[in-house]
């Protein structure tokens, strides 16, 4: 039941603090003293993830995009090198398959044929396949040898929401266990540990700002086309962010790596095709301005989305989506936030159907 809400979608997104709370197991996969995570349904002796060479995801759509943003936090914290795959690609591509790899499968359905035919391909040649899955019972958990359930709750909008940051959310905690296990010391496990706990509220306080962002959306919702920028782990979230945008409303989106912009997208850049840049605080946030500034000098309209207080964004901004701060390895899960709002209240805007776009099933069960 959609209860207060206008639409499956609006609840979906509105129930990630809860979401993202079950897939931590509400605390209970988590091990605060220690530092790190416990998965119990994995199904593997812990001395079997000191053989793990390389971890290859296989998803497709959103799924796809979770494998991502977590594969990099794999990589990050447990210095693990993680491959991620498009599935349909992954099975015609007659895949390597190695006893030192652990395979990976995503899915919320648990029920999408090419994610599955990707698994059976790995299994028949001798690989162990764990999933990611969100539907209990679903065939994926039943075929895969281990897994994690993303315990998400029900999601009925064919857009995917909740399930996309409860996968991340699961991959965060793949992603501590192994690190602990690796190089990550206790004291930087704890701090994760405490920024996990609390992001349940910081998705909360993300979610506060759907005026402001309903607002945004409306002024943007006549463009025929968009582009989404991201760099690091936000590139994958900008490609979210622009499947998001076209799969609800129709609108013509495409997300880029920030840094790619020079290499063709600048081309597009015009009065008529606005961007919404990701640009988080860190490393890299100079790099980010210079690029907005390449856009904005071509007069494009950019959105930016961002945890940082430096003037110089407000001052470049177009708009301006300002979010709450967490541990860097996390902020990924927030950024996504206001993506899923903006799709969401364009398409309202719009007067899509939202919960079932034209041509789209929630689970793809053909090839
Ligand atoms: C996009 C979306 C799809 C699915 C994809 C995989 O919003 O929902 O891209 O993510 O079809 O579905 P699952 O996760 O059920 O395997």
């Amino acid at each position: 039941l959609k209860g207060e809400y206008d639409h499956f979608l609006l609840k979906e997104i509105f129930e990630q603090p809860a979401a993202v709370s079950r897939a931590m197991g509400e605390g209970g996969r988590l091990l605060h003293d220690f530092g790190t995570a416990k998965l119990g349904g994995l199904n593997l002796d812990k001395r079997d993830f000191f053989d793990i060479e390389r971890i290859h995801v296989l998803a497709m759509g959103t799924g796809y995009y979770a494998g991502c943003v977590g594969g990099a936090m794999i990589e990050h914290l447990a210095r693990i090198p993680v491959q991620v795959f498009d599935a349909s690609e992954y099975r015609v591509s007659n895949p390597i398959v190695k006893r030192d790899t652990l395979y990976l499968a995503i899915s919320q359905s648990g029920e999408t044929a090419d994610t599955i035919l990707a698994v059976k391909e790995v299994q028949n040649k001798g690989g162990r396949v764990l999933g990611i899955v969100n539907v209990v019972g679903s065939t994926l958990a039943r075929l895969t040898e281990g897994g994690v359930y993303t315990h998400a709750g029900p999601e009925k909008s064919v857009a995917s929401t909740k399930a996309f940051t409860s996968q991340v959310t699961v991959m965060a905690l793949l992603a501590l266990l192994l690190g602990r296990m690796r190089d990550v010391p206790v004291r930087r496990g704890k701090e994760l540990v405490d920024a996990m706990m609390a992001l349940p509220d910081r998705i909360h306080e993300t979610l506060g700002l759907r005026d402001r962002i309903k607002e945004i959306a409306e002024k943007y919702k006549g463009y025929g086309s968009m582009l989404f920028m991201g760099r690091g782990n936000y590139y994958p979230i900008a490609l979210e962010g622009a499947l998001k945008l076209k799969e609800i409303s129709y609108i013509h989106a495409e997300g880029f790596s920030s840094g790619g912009l020079k290499h063709g997208p600048l081309a597009l850049i015009s009065p008529d095709m606005p961007s919404l840049f990701i640009a988080m605080d860190g490393d890299f946030l100079d790099k980010d301005i210079g690029n907005i500034q390449e856009v904005r000098a071509r007069e494009g309209k950019v959105i930016v989305l961002t945890d940082s207080d430096d003037p110089r964004l407000e001052d470049l901004a177009s708009d301006i989506i300002k979010i709450p701060a967490t541990d860097e390895v996390l902020a990924p899960i927030l950024a996504v936030v206001p993506l899923q709002l903006f799709a969401y209240y364009v398409s309202l805007a719009l007067g899509r159907e939202i919960d079932q776009p034209r041509n789209l099933a929630k689970s793809v069960t053909v090839e």
